[in-house]
């Protein structure tokens, strides 16, 4: 346990909140779902990355200190902002970050086409990357200065360098870095030059612990560590000997924060989007909601529903295929044209399929938790079909809320598949005919089977919460720092 002297120090790129124009709103993806129950439980204090010009502001106006905010949940955290400069993060967040890690990480890139690696993509490493980790870098030191043996839990890929910047100033701090996105096998990350791939894997073996959400992922981080650097790999102790420490790599799967998610079920907001979405329902309701990114496989998804309403057209008029998709990271250009495809695409199937009276795909771009909430109450089937992807909460989100017994369709390359494959139709997300005949499956199941699998998804999704998952790793922190003669430091 943490006493008010010694506050876990929390880091990522996005915070719990950001703020715009319009006032605060929570961060969106899976890191943020994760953490704000640890915020808000412990005594806890997180830097992030300031993102928006508000967010700047709000930065400046706390002279660049730590600040409690209430969140929307009612829950407050402490949180301080750190402001890089804008030519900076820019090169970190939409070059190096995204796309290159990311599209490493989920082996996004088309190699014959892309990318090409110029001085463009080495100077944002070196002068955005590196210099928006050495910025977080010394907010984290600031935190931590009065604290003796301090812990400090970073998050995700844009922090892979940070961790060495602290080590070399605070020898003795305990880093723990989960990483919430896959980590692929040895030869993705070849696509980046050795001198970076070396700086990357330094610096992420800086770290006392490195978790990751499965075992899959466990293991190709031990693999890489193998093929791509010259330290020691014990895979039995899943251990790296890096200059006389032991890195710790172990797998910790997310849960979702499962009374909090229920809750917000019997919010009157929701209530008002269930009205209008049994006002427009067909007999059946496929739903699918992610942020507007690649790896979520949003393309394959429609073609597979063309496939099935070319082959099945005894279901015309009477499914609908909800899509709610976040707009995501918008400046990178690969981003912005994957958009325009979806859309697109959605023009194509409907013009195909539709009739005066029925728009089979119904496209909703936009960020709104009691909309997505309400509409996991009512589907039917639930399609997961991500190329692949760290974990992916909206596979436990919805099987969780669901009242109308909804299949599962999951890819089987999601780190939630390992937990919810039994109860779920596993599919190739490439593998368009498999999808449609999934789909097809779905929606013509045995109403026994449906109740079967949708309490087996909820079993799951109950057994476990975020208190679980942080209590693992602190667990570990403990075992590791006593295993270094160390007193207990969380
Ligand atoms: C994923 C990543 C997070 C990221 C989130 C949203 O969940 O693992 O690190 O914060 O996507 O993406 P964004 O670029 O908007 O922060």
């Amino acid at each position: 346990m943490t006493d008010k002297k010694t506050p876990l120090i929390l880091v990522s790129n996005r915070g719990p909140v950001t703020y715009g124009p319009d006032g605060m709103h929570r961060g969106g993806g899976g890191l943020v779902t994760a953490l704000i129950g640890l915020a808000s439980h412990r005594e806890a204090i997180w830097v992030a990355s300031a993102i928006t010009d508000e967010d700047a502001e709000v930065a400046s106006e706390h002279g660049g200190q730590a600040f409690e905010i209430d969140g929307e949940d009612g829950n407050s955290y402490s949180i301080r902002f750190v402001s890089s400069d804008p030519d900076a993060y820019d090169r970190f967040y939409n070059i190096f970050a995204n796309p290159m890690l990311w599209f490493i990480q989920h082996y996004l890139w088309d190699l014959s086409n892309a990318p090409d690696i110029h001085r463009h993509e080495v100077d944002a490493f070196e002068l955005g990357y590196k210099a928006v980790n050495a910025d977080l870098a010394g907010a984290v030191l600031d935190e931590i200065e009065a604290i003796k043996d301090p812990v400090v839990m970073v998050h995700d890929y844009h922090l892979y360098t940070l961790p060495a910047v602290v080590r070399k100033a605070r020898p003795e701090v305990f880093l723990h870095h989960f990483v919430h996105i896959p980590w692929p096998q040895p030869d993705a990350w070849r696509v980046l030059p050795k001198a970076i791939r070396d700086e990357i894997y330094k610096g992420i073996l800086a770290n006392d612990i490195v978790g990751l959400h499965t075992h899959t992922y466990r293991q190709n981080f031990l693999q890489c560590c193998r093929d791509l650097t010259a330290y020691e790999v014990d895979f039995g102790r899943s251990i790296v000997h890096v200059d006389g420490r032991e890195v710790w790599v172990r797998a910790y799967p997310l849960p979702i924060d499962w009374r909090a998610t229920q809750s917000l079920g019997s919010r009157p907001r929701v209530a008002q989007f269930e009205v209008e979405l049994d006002h427009r329902k067909r007999e059946f309701l496929i739903l699918r909601v992610d942020r507007a990114d690649l790896s979520k496989n949003v393309l394959r998804g429609f073609s597979a529903f063309d496939m099935f309403l070319e082959q099945h057209p005894e279901f015309s008029e009477r499914v609908t295929f909800r899509a709610q998709l976040m707009p995501s990271r918008t400046d990178v250009p690969e981003y912005a044209e994957y958009l325009e495809r979806i859309e697109a695409l959605v023009a194509t199937v409907n013009h195909r399929h539709g009739t005066p009276d029925w728009m089979p795909i119904q496209l909703i771009l936009r960020d709104d938790l009691d909309e997505a909430v309400a509409a996991y109450k009512r589907y039917d089937v639930l399609m997961v079909n991500a190329m692949f992807d760290g974990m992916n909460l909206v596979a436990k989100e919805g099987p969780l809320v669901n009242e109308c017994d909804g299949v599962s369709i999951l890819s089987e390359n999601t780190g939630a598949h390992e937990e919810l494959g039994e109860f779920a139709l596993s599919v190739n997300p490439f593998d368009i005919q498999e999808m449609a005949d999934s789909i097809y499956t779905a929606l013509t199941m045995d109403p026994a089977e449906r109740a079967r699998r949708a309490a087996g998804l909820k079993e799951i999704v109950t057994s476990r919460d975020p208190g679980n998952w942080i209590d693992e790793q602190l667990l570990d922190i403990r075992a590791k720092a006593a295993a270094q003669g160390r007193v207990s430091p969380a």
